[in-house]
This record gives structure tokens, sequence and C-alpha cells, in this order.
């Protein structure tokens, strides 16, 4: 007879829980370099945690979802269905919390570490224009050993439909340009580019929520 306390042994979808918050931690910062891991590339493995998945999971928790397997969390989604809203309290909230930790730099970043920290002083950069009609966004990733296996497209499935409920039309995604396998993904899922003048190192894609993943 199963053990209905046990931990699921098949992988699941469930909202995020104040609990998994290291684990999130822990698979951004192993996804972080463009797909790959990225421990030890910053002083400290919090840094790209800090900027691409804290944020979210303290201002918006309603709008992530971990995917666990055998009790263990090994991928998310997360984001916000509204990126002026997001950024507004990125600035008011997120700023402040982490100022002892990230202090304001003073001139032009000389290093990856300050190259992060100028882009955390300054959320407003989310705010293209041309990005407008796709007021959410969303992050999402998964360790190596849950990847492949749909379980992307089955949480990409299930942020659509939140930010949708929360009134989003559509979403997009700002992805390191040189992360194929995830430009592969995304196009599978019917995404499309979103031209923006002097991207820099990112490609912007964006989709509609009112349908299900193609
Ligand atoms: C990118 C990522 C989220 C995709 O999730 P995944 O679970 O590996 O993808 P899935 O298995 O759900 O794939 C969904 C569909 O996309 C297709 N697909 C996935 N990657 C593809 C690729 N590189 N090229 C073509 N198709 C691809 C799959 O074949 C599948 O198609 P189907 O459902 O029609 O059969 C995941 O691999 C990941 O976390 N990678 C590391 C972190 C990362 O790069 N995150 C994105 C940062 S922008």
């Amino acid at each position: 007879m199963s053990n209905p306390t046990a931990p699921p042994t098949t992988a699941v979808i469930r909202p995020y829980r104040h609990g998994d918050h290291d684990a999130v931690y822990d698979i951004c910062v192993r996804t972080a370099d463009a797909g790959g891991d990225a421990r030890g590339r910053y002083a400290s493995d919090d840094l790209m945690p800090d900027l691409f998945a804290g944020p979210y999971l303290h201002l918006e928790p309603e709008l992530a979802f971990v995917l666990e397997y055998a009790g263990r969390v090994v991928g998310y989604v997360l984001g916000t269905a509204d990126t002026q809203g997001f950024v507004r309290a990125y600035r008011r909230e997120w700023i402040p919390r982490l100022a002892h930790r990230y202090p304001e730099p003073t001139g032009a970043p000389g290093n990856p570490d300050e190259e992060m920290l100028a882009l955390h002083h300054r959320p407003e950069r989310l705010l293209l224009p041309e990005l407008a009609g796709y007021p959410a966004h969303l992050h999402i990733d998964l360790l190596p050993a849950a990847q492949g296996r749909g379980h992307g497209r089955r949480l990409l499935e299930t942020f659509r439909a939140a930010a949708a409920r929360a009134g989003a039309p559509a979403l997009h995604v700002g992805m390191v340009t040189a992360n194929m396998r995830a430009r592969g993904f995304y196009d599978r899922l019917g995404f499309h580019v979103i031209p923006v003048p002097d991207p820099g190192p990112l490609t912007y894609l964006g989709r509609a929520t009112g349908d299900p993943d193609g």
C-alpha cells in the first residue's frame, strides 16, 4: 500500500513555498551561465539568484511554481504578470532589502560582479518600449537531470495560465542569445522574436498568454 505522506515519486508542479527558497537559489546558479553552471563565477553564488530569482520569490510568490521529484525541488518557473509594477517594487523594496550586501556602485563596472551589481541597481532596464505589449515576463530553469522530459513545457504552461489569470495578455523572456538550447525550446513553444534596438547579449521573445502552448 502506498504511503500518503511519502514524497511523490513522479514529478509534480506545485506552487512555491517559503521552504523552497534555497533549492530555487541553487538551481538558479547551476543554470545561470547561458543554461550551464555558474557556481564560482562570481564572488558569491547568491549574486545571480539575488537578481533573477529572489526578487520574484519575495515580491510575487504567487507566480512562482516548482517542479518536485522524489521530495526534491528540481526546477522552477517564476516571474511577474506586470513588469512595470515589478520594477517599481524592485526599486522600492528589493534594493533596500539587499543594501547591506550590494551598495550602489560608483563608477563604471570593472569586473563581472560589478556588471551584475550595475544591473541590480537599474531595474528600469527591464522597461523597454518594445516589450510594453508583453507585460508579463518569466524565468524558467531545471536541473540537468530534469531537462528534456517535457517538464519545461508543463512549467511554462503553468506560468502562462497564471499570468493570463492575473490579466496579462502576453508575456516575454529576455534570454542570453548564446543559450541555443533554450532558444529551440521557446521556438517550439510558440514564441517569436521581439525586435529591440541594441539588445546587447540578450534576445527578447514573446507570445500571447491566451492559448495553451503550441
Ligand atoms: C530550457 C529548458 C527550460 C527547457 O525545458 P525542458 O524540460 O528541457 O524542455 P521540454 O522537454 O519540456 O521541451 C518542450 C518541447 O520543446 C522541444 N525542445 C526543447 N529544447 C529544444 C531545442 N533545443 N531545440 C528544439 N526543440 C526543443 C522539445 O522537443 C519539446 O517538444 P514537444 O513537447 O513538442 O515534444 C531547460 O532545458 C532548462 O532549464 N535549461 C537550463 C536553464 C535554461 O537555459 N533556462 C532558460 C533560460 S532563458
